[in-house]
């Protein structure tokens, strides 16, 4: 079993990706392998609109969502982090997520998935809340902690110290795991996935 994490701060090695390795490490304890994706400085480019992903199965622009969304069957589970600016994730992650779940929502349809966040000092409620819409409207379970998963510091220093928030990203990782386990031991049980209605769209204009 694999998960996949990805940062989208700035920061490499920030507060974000600390609170991800605390995550990593119980993962691992299970014997469930992680990967961090960070992805970086470099702008990345938002959605278009253009719709042509619903025609080619992936997005017109050729970066990290299509390798993603093309390595999708690697992974069991996704769990996506962001610094909080101005109350919200970063334009890197929101972009990257956008596009990743126009162009392929369904290739993680079944995986449980989560998000971290992390600020100094407040927004950090409704930059996870904005994250965890992806997953809500994508048949993916949510998987919660102690707390909601957020992280205080302005440093991986200052994170650090946040004993609380290590504790809830460590039983984030246990609760993953322990749902990574039920899904593998509900399959080998003959439990099936759901069968799903063909989706309703409407728009309400009339
Ligand atoms: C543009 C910008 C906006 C920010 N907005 C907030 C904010 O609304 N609330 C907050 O507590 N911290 C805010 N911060 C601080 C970061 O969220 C905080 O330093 C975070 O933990 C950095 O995570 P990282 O090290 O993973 O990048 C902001 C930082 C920047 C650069």
């Amino acid at each position: 079993m694999k998960v996949l994490f990805v940062n989208g701060s700035p920061h490499e090695h920030g507060c974000t990706d600390l609170a991800m390795q605390e995550t990593c490490k119980v993962l691992q304890k299970h014997g469930i392998d992680t990967e961090i994706l960070w992805l970086g400085t470099s702008s990345l480019q938002g959605c278009i609109a253009c719709g042509k992903c619903h025609k080619k199965g992936k997005c017109v622009f050729e970066d990290a969502v299509n390798e993603v969304n093309g390595r999708a069957d690697e992974f069991d589970a996704l769990i996506v982090g962001s610094p909080v600016y101005y109350g919200g994730p970063c334009s890197q992650i929101t972009a990257f997520l956008d596009r990743l779940f126009y162009s392929g929502a369904a290739k993680w349809t079944g995986k449980p998935a989560s998000s971290i966040v992390s600020c100094r000092r407040g927004g950090a409620s409704a930059a996870y809340d904005r994250l965890n819409k992806y997953f809500e409207m994508s048949n993916m379970p949510v998987v919660t902690s102690q707390y909601w998963n957020q992280i205080h510091g302005n440093s991986a220093d200052e994170a650090a110290q946040d004993l609380e928030g290590l504790q809830t990203m460590r039983t984030l990782g246990e609760n993953l795991a322990w749902l990574l386990k039920c899904i593998e031991a509900g399959r080998k049980a003959g439990i099936e996935a759901p069968a799903y209605e063909k989706r309703i769209g409407t728009n309400f204009i009339r």
